[in-house]
């Protein structure tokens, strides 16, 4: 039951984590406008919450005794290739949330954001949300004890 649970979490995760990093990126792409600053900052926090999401419940399920055992992802060659994915993710995503959360800031003092470097963030996003599919592609193939 929890396990089933902690899957369909796992899931949501990516149900509201693919839509909201593509929207993003649509919104970094058009004109940033308040309306443009406004949906961009709210896909911006739906990407944070499923972030949170794929860790609590990843980490679950790989190490909470809930699916195959500590022992079969540790050595599972695809398990580490899809936390290097998830490792380059996290990283590559430093400079938007430390961006996005200045633009927050700016805002919040009634303020106007310096949104000057849109086209390379944009460039960033587009990169995150193709390792986000690709890393649904790895989870398939570790899930399924391929690549051993
Ligand atoms: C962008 C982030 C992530 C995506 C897109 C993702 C995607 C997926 C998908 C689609 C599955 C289902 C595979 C299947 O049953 O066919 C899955 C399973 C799983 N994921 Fe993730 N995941 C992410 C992050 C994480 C993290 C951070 C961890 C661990 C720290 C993790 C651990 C697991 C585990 C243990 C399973 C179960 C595999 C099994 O059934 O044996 N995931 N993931």
């Amino acid at each position: 039951m929890v396990s089933a649970i902690v899957s369909a979490l796992h899931v949501l995760a990516l149900a509201l984590g693919l839509p909201s990093v593509y929207f993003r990126g649509r919104a970094l792409k058009g004109p940033l406008d308040a309306d443009g600053l406004r949906r961009l900052l709210a896909a911006d926090s739906v990407w944070g919450i499923a972030a949170l999401l794929w860790i609590a419940t990843g980490l679950l399920r790989a190490f909470g005794g809930l699916e195959k055992g500590t022992q079969f992802y540790l050595t599972a060659p695809l398990f580490w290739v899809k936390m290097t994915l998830f490792v380059l993710i996290l990283l590559l995503e430093i400079w938007p949330m430390v961006t996005f959360i200045r633009w927050r800031v700016a805002l919040g003092r009634g303020g106007q954001p310096d949104t000057a470097h849109a086209r390379e963030l944009y460039l960033v996003n587009h990169i995150e949300m193709a390792l986000v599919v690709l890393m649904v592609f790895v989870a398939s193939f570790m899930a399924r004890g391929l690549g051993r």
